[in-house]
């Protein structure tokens, strides 16, 4: 392996059903991932009969300028089809932003997503980290992102953050761009988990900017991690570089149309914002009863744990053998085998999860 990709920060991802059950040996319908943020109401209805119905196109190709996606993403915000570009994930946009503009120093809170610095170090940029501090909340002070932005050229911010659920208000967004702006730093939002706290987008933001992006996913919120759909947000001249730095056809119809309908689906939008905030508040609060089990508040659909009394890897192995996958928290730079990361999930779900750590933790 070369030097380089050897000494890269670590990568690793959650959802990992199959080799869970290679591993365990258990039946892929018992098991509940808890590992990556999905919408536990699984993917909305509308999406899965337009995604079917497109089917019948494919032996054409896909719409090569994504435009019916593009125009109902603009007019979801109230901005133009030019100022957004869609990718296969938002995780091809995130490879794709430092493959477009080459910074040389990207600054990246952490603990945060492996794949920023990931897509910044392929890109043969260099990545500055700035720490979060646990006694702080994981919350980024903007002075202190200000006084770190000297010397970069890009930043790159994830908010609500993952793996900490971390909310940085919109204020403090607004001060946080107005430090890059002053220092030259094209910034760059990833609002995967933003939809459950709309009011601290950025969005509207972006297409006023050319030295700000945000990223958004149908990924989490509308959950279709199988589908892959994401998409940027940025003034017309700036997400027009993007789309250029694209391969074509990075999303296919049925893909396409999926997320369409999703967009407009209000019902299952509403019934999702709603069942999240009232499961997290009830697992937050039954967390917090267990001996060993310190939650972190959350903005989004998942929650950090830190765990007294036994390893990550183990707990998070011993869950695993009970059909239940959290996300060891070792594998995040700024975390170690104290925290665990679990999806908020259905109530049954959660009480599974639940019963299983009281064992496990014996209390
Ligand atoms: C913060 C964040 N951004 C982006 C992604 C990638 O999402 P997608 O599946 O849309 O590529 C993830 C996936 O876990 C994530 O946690």
């Amino acid at each position: 392996m070369p030097e380089a990709q050897e000494q890269r920060l670590p990568r690793s991802h959650g959802g990992n059903i199959r080799d869970a059950v290679r591993r365990y040996g258990i039946a892929e319908k018992t098991i509940v991932d808890f590992s990556s943020s999905i919408n536990p109401l699984g993917s909305s209805p509308a999406a899965k009969r337009a995604a079917r119905k497109a089917i019948d196109r494919i032996d054409r190709y896909p719409d090569i300028n994504m435009s019916d996606l593009r125009t109902a993403i603009a007019r979801y915000y109230g901005i133009k089809p030019e100022q957004v570009v869609c990718g296969n994930g938002s995780n091809a946009l995130i490879h794709l932003i430092p493959r477009v503009f080459r910074p040389k120093k990207v600054l990246v809170p952490m603990p945060t997503f492996s794949e920023y610095a990931a897509a910044v170090e392929d890109a043969g940029g260099e990545v500055a980290p700035l720490m979060l501090q646990e006694q702080n909340g994981y919350r980024i002070d903007p002075l202190d992102f200000s006084f770190a932005l000297k010397g970069v050229d890009m930043a790159i911010l994830c908010n609500p953050n993952n793996p900490t659920g971390a909310l940085t208000t919109k204020a403090e967004m607004v001060e946080i761009f107005r430090s890059c702006c002053e220092n030259g730093v094209r910034l760059v939002v990833d609002e995967a988990f933003i939809d459950f706290s709309e009011a601290d987008s950025l969005v509207k933001d972006a297409v006023q900017s050319s030295s700000l992006i945000v990223l958004r996913a149908f990924t989490k919120f509308y959950g279709m991690p199988g589908l892959r759909v994401g998409y940027a947000i940025a003034d017309t001249e700036t997400a027009q570089r993007l789309r250029r730095g694209q391969e074509p056809w990075t999303i296919d119809t049925p893909s396409e149309q999926a997320a369409i309908a999703a967009l407009t689906d209000w019902g299952y939008a509403k019934k999702t914002r709603r069942y999240i905030a009232k499961e997290r508040d009830r697992l937050l609060a039954n967390l917090r009863l267990i001996q060993g089990v310190e939650p972190f508040p959350s903005s989004a659909n998942f929650i950090l744990l830190k765990i007294a009394g036994i390893d990550s890897q183990l707990l998070t192995d011993r869950l695993g053998r009970r059909g239940l996958l959290v996300r060891d928290g070792s594998s995040f730079p700024g975390l170690d085998n104290r925290y665990i990361r679990i999806a908020v999930r259905t109530w049954w779900q959660n009480r599974r999860l639940l019963k299983a750590l009281r064992e496990i933790l014996g209390s």
